[in-house]
């Protein structure tokens, strides 16, 4: 007999700099699931923060000319509400309606904050929703660059050195911070916004005079900001997956077209290139599938996350730069594509993590 189809409310969109990303996400994920044993509830987050039924799936979104989809509002209104698990999600203004009906499962496709840092996770835990991905603690963590940093230096993991520099500090003493900046890392620096991603609000810092610019560019869009020493390094990442019992894939590696990997790398061009498995010496592999375990470990990561190292082939030091709970998750994307590469396809990933969703949920106490 085969299995009740379980019916999937898939969130994406959301307010972060990163929607557009996360609609393309979703758009995916709908395209790939098997409909046998999945029934999707797309849920549009606006960019306000309304969520919605929306009128338009993800799939049938009109990108703007050389630009990247956005959930529209128009659409039924949708209301959280944490009562039985069946009604959590109510459509506004028809209090008797059964809503959006039962969700068994939450899939958030929500990249950076708002989505990816454990607000949304909140909600679904106070919602008693099972839901894919990293719980509360491990999704904040693993957005704040820089409380990442500390958990991961407390687990003994090697990291590019950094400082952070705080708005108000800058602004109050601007030339003593260049002076500590150019004295404890030298340039170049990377200058990055605490808790964002998509390298939206990232300069490569290469002079003295070009700190400011750097920082005020992180700064519009978050008060906290890593300043982080520049280290010249292959970009190696590894997707990890699983509860109690985390599962490394194969290692892959990015070459940037630009620069560096900045937003128009990763998205608006092609010229980047990901080369799996990744062309580096087996005990390097190794090495980067051991740190990324130990990373998902050590943030407490349930589900899945996408673990990003710099490889510096000079003196075969692999540092983590930083954990994803929430990678892109196109087919094309970086994530999946490991993972079809150590043997788990695209339908077949998105099954597991459900899965995975539902037994955490399942485990959990009180
Ligand atoms: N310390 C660094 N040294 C060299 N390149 C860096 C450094 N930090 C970031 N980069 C470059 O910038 C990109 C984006 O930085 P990252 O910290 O991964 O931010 P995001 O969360 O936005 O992806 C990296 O993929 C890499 O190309
Ligand atoms: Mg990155």
């Amino acid at each position: 007999m085969s299995k009740p189809r379980i019916r999937l409310g898939l969130l994406y969109g959301g307010r972060s700099a990163e929607h557009a990303v996360s609609v393309v996400s979703a758009r995916s994920v709908i395209e790939a699931l098997d409909p046998e044993r999945f029934e999707v509830v797309p849920i549009g987050i606006t960019r306000d923060g309304s969520w919605m039924l929306p009128d338009t799936p993800p799939g049938e979104l009109v990108a703007p000319e050389g630009g990247l989809p956005e959930v529209d509002a128009a659409g039924t209104a949708l209301a959280l509400r944490p009562e039985q698990r069946s009604a959590a999600l109510t459509e506004l203004g028809v209090p008797t309606a059964g809503g959006v009906g039962r969700i068994d499962v939450v899939f958030p496709i929500l990249h950076g904050p708002y989505g990816e840092d454990g607000t949304v996770q909140g909600l679904l835990e106070l919602a008693d929703l099972p839901y894919v991905g990293a719980g509360v603690l491990a999704s904040a963590l693993a957005m704040d660059k820089a409380m990442a940093k500390v958990v991961l230096a407390q687990a003994g993991i090697g990291q590019a050195p950094y400082l952070v520099v705080r708005e108000h500090q800058w602004r109050a003493d601007p030339e003593s911070l260049a002076l500590r900046v150019a004295e404890e890392l030298g340039f170049p620096v990377f200058t990055k916004p605490a808790r964002l991603g998509s390298s939206i609000g990232i300069s490569k810092v290469k002079s003295f005079a070009e700190l400011a610019g750097g920082l005020e560019a992180a700064f519009a869009h978050d008060a906290k900001v890593l300043v982080e020493q520049g280290v010249r390094a292959r970009e190696l990442e590894v997707g990890v997956i699983g509860n109690q019992r985390p599962e490394a894939s194969v290692v892959g590696e990015v070459v940037p077209g630009h620069e560096f990997y900045d937003f128009e790398a990763k998205y608006l061009d092609e010229s980047s290139k990901l080369v799996i498995p990744a062309p580096v010496p087996g005990a390097v592999a190794e090495r980067a599938r051991e740190l990324a375990v130990r990373a998902f470990q050590a943030l407490d990561c349930e589900g899945l996350a996408r673990v990003d190292f710099f490889y510096l082939s000079s003196t075969g030091e692999v540092l983590v730069n930083e954990v994803n709970t929430i990678p892109g998750f196109t087919p094309k994307s970086m994530f999946p594509m490991l993972w079809d590469a150590s043997g788990v396809p695209y339908p077949e990933l998105i099954a597991r993590l459900v899965d995975l969703a539902v037994e955490r949920h399942e485990a959990k106490k009180g």
